[in-house]
């Protein structure tokens, strides 16, 4: 059964790839490389012993998505992972955010509406709650106006793909993911953030390499036990393993509505000093850090309740805070040896 995943060479996306191939599905891989390498193939093929079929698209040239569908007319299914995704950088450039990531979504759901069978995954956020009332956070909480163009297009997408699943063969889980970090344990694969990382992982590891000089605490002035702001780490071959599952629902049909939407987390909050104790116990390094002024948009706390991923999709987070810290440090040291 041939899989599309777009994106497939990015972060999430690659390491979906591998999943993908060891449940034994053949996978085609499409990425315009604005945001990933080509060695990532390698990555991948070193882990599964599969180079997945990989198509140098870029989702906003129509007629390319167009082109894909009529030589790849056999796809059953379709993992949409690639999408601008830098919050701050959405607010400086919101074009690009709409333009990328709504008119790719807009010229993918065309062409699968003429496929005879349309599964479709879509990578979506837990930034769409924006800051919720109440933790943990289930599926049915208001989605808040959004503090983004970046979240904005999560939310828009989830719309779209609603209103023309009710009027097509479209089949839809929408994954609200809270944050992923880490990398596979082999560490051929992982993530490859370019220029200064915005997220708080990859900030850690590539300061405890001496790449940064320290990280910076985006305030600890917060209403939470030690100030810092909360949120739910999620081990990125988790993930991964919970599109597989939430695909395989599709292809059996097992979904009584035509949309559905799960939280993808661990169910457990952490706070940024919590992760930095955390990461110090798994390197047994001392972290450089100091504490400044809060960062614009940051809400105070998000983590997932994960029942209904449980206990409807039947996936269950297996891996630990500690055991994403130590496989995103075995990355950084691999990349940089
Ligand atoms: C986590 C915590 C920061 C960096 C975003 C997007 C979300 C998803 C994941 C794409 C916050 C603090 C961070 C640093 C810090 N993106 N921090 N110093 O903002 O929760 O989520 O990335 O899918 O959609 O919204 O993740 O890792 O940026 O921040 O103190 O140098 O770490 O304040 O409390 P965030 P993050």
């Amino acid at each position: 059964m041939k899989i599309l995943v777009t994106g497939g060479l990015g972060f999430i996306g690659s390491h979906t790839v591998v999943e993908l191939q060891n449940e034994g599905f053949e996978v085609v891989a499409i990425d315009n490389l604005s945001n990933s390498s080509i060695e990532v193939l390698d990555g991948i093929e070193k882990i599964t012993g599969k180079k997945p079929i990989f198509e140098n698209i870029d989702l906003r040239d129509k007629s390319a998505v167009q082109n894909f569908f009529k030589k790849h007319s056999d796809v059953l299914g379709v993992i949409h992972f690639a999408a601008s995704k830098a919050v701050g950088e959405s607010v400086e450039n919101p074009l690009l955010y709409y333009e990328n990531n709504i008119n790719s979504l807009v010229y993918l759901l065309q062409e699968l509406t003429i496929l005879p069978q349309a599964n479709f995954i879509f990578s979506s956020s837990c930034t769409v709650y924006g800051q919720a009332e109440k933790m943990p956070i289930t599926e049915d909480a208001s989605v808040q106006p959004a503090n983004s163009p970046y979240g904005n297009t999560k939310q828009i997408g989830e719309e779209i793909i609603i209103d023309v699943a009710k009027v097509s063969n479209i089949n839809a889980v929408l994954l609200r993911y809270f944050n992923p970090i880490g990398a596979h344990s082999s560490a051929e694969i992982g993530e490859l953030p370019i220029g200064i990382p915005q997220n708080l992982v990859p900030f850690i590891t590539q300061t405890a390499f001496g790449l940064r000089k320290e990280l910076s605490v985006y305030g600890n002035d917060y209403p939470t036990l030690d100030g810092t702001c909360i949120r739910d780490y999620i081990h990125v071959v988790d993930l991964a393993k919970a599109h597989v599952v939430a695909l395989q629902r599709l292809l059996k049909k097992q979904n009584p509505e035509k949309v559905e939407t799960f939280n993808l987390g661990t169910g457990k909050g952490s706070s940024v000093l919590e992760v930095i104790n955390a990461f110090e116990k798994v390197s047994g390094q001392k972290l450089p850090y100091k504490i400044v002024g809060r960062r614009e948009g940051d809400v105070i706390s998000a983590y997932a309740n994960t029942d209904k991923a449980n206990e409807v999709l039947g996936w269950k987070a297996e891996l630990s805070l500690e055991d994403g810290l130590a496989s995103a440090w075995k990355w950084e040291q691999k990349i940089r040896s």
